[in-house]
């Protein structure tokens, strides 16, 4: 037991002289080099590897003449910039030394490569991931100043790669897979039509959509609802049609999800089937009704008599008030 620890001792001191390089360096003693972003005269133990200032970067590790480890080593070496940032003015490598002057690009925006040569703000031209692009970046002309890409985020509970052209909302895609499609007029995370549910605010996350029964509709992660009688669901599965769409019945509405007739009409479009016409029959003359009430003739009241006209809509709206509360 005691020669087995001491041979772990053993075999992690001969492991710690091998690989003796100082921190932010790489490689094994007498082969250190600082690790790209630091700069040093020396990487081996006792010595230290300087980190760039933020925003810039050194070329690969080396030790050669101008590389990052090496006895004449100085800041000039961070002459390049970070991803996504864009170069104010190059490395001074003779008095005042000084590392190559980098900018962050715009919130969103960001560089394909990193600068290594003076730029302006138009290397900014790609948009980061989780962005889309509005405007490309624009080259400065004499009199028109550099601009960066314009970049806007993706609405919540959405994603999208780097973007290196314009484009719009639909390179953004919703992390739920039954979510629709984002389009000129679909701007949020919902779920797909004939749906119901929360969409996932995970990405790659289970759906939080899942598909109504047979037969009932659902928009916007809704719970899902049958169609009424006299209608059959949407191909869309994003509501219903009337069998009888003939003139006189009130079109289906998500509102009020029943087929029935239109004002100065009577008749029962609950009761169409496919193909059925006509359902609802034009009041006489001098006669009206309100949408929905009229199933018969008589049920059409004298157009002059506001009294009860006025009666009747009161008791549609107290009736309305009960069945929504
Ligand atoms: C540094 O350079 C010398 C000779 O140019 C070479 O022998 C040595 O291996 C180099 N060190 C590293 C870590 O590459
Ligand atoms: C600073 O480092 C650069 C690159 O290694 C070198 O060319 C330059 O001579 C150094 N400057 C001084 C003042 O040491
Ligand atoms: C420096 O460049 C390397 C290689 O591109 C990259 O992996 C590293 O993250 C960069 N470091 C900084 C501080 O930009
Ligand atoms: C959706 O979220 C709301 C509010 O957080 C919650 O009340 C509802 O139960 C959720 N629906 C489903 C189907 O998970
Ligand atoms: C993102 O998804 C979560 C979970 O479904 C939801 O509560 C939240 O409202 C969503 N955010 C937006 C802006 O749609
Ligand atoms: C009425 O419905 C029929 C079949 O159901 C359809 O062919 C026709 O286009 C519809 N008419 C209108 C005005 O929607």
């Amino acid at each position: 037991m005691q020669t087995y620890m001491i041979l772990i001792v053993y075999l992690k001191l001969v492991s710690y002289v091998i690989s003796q390089c100082a921190q932010n360096a790489q490689g094994t003693t007498g082969n250190c080099l600082c690790m790209q972003g630091y700069y040093g005269i020396n990487a081996e133990i006792g010595s230290s590897c300087i980190q760039c200032p933020s925003g810039t970067n050194t070329t690969e590790p080396s030790n050669s003449t101008n590389g990052n480890t090496n006895a004449l080593t100085n800041i000039s070496v961070c002459n390049q910039c970070s991803l996504n940032f864009y170069m104010n003015a190059a490395a001074s490598t003779s008095q005042p030394i000084a590392s190559a002057q980098c900018t962050a690009c715009p919130t969103g925006s960001g560089t394909q490569i990193p600068s290594k040569t003076p730029t302006d703000i138009s290397f900014c031209s790609i948009c980061v991931p989780n962005y889309y692009m509005t405007v490309a970046a624009f080259n400065p002309i004499p009199g028109v100043k550099a601009f960066p890409a314009i970049c806007i985020p993706c609405p919540a509970n959405s994603s999208s790669p780097l973007q290196t052209q314009t484009g719009a909302l639909v390179n953004c895609n919703c992390y739920d897979v039954n979510a629709l499609p984002f389009s000129a007029t679909q701007t949020t995370c919902t779920c797909l039509n004939g749906y119901y549910g929360n969409v996932s605010s995970v990405e790659g996350g289970p759906s939080g959509c899942t598909r109504c029964p047979p037969g009932m509709f659902s928009v916007g992660g809704i719970p899902c609802q049958k169609c009424p009688s006299g209608s059959q669901i949407l191909s869309d599965l994003s509501g219903c049609s009337c069998y009888d769409n003939s003139t006189g019945v009130n079109p289906w509405s998500f509102y009020t999800n029943t087929c029935q007739c239109r004002a100065g009409y009577y008749g029962d479009p609950s009761k169409a089937v496919s193909g059925t016409t006509d359902s609802c029959s034009p009041c006489p003359n001098g006669y009206t009704s309100i949408a929905g009430i009229a199933l018969q003739q008589s049920d059409c009241y004298l157009s002059g008599t506001t009294f009860r006209a006025v009666t009747r809509f009161y008791v549609v709206i107290f009736v309305s008030i009960l069945i929504l509360l």
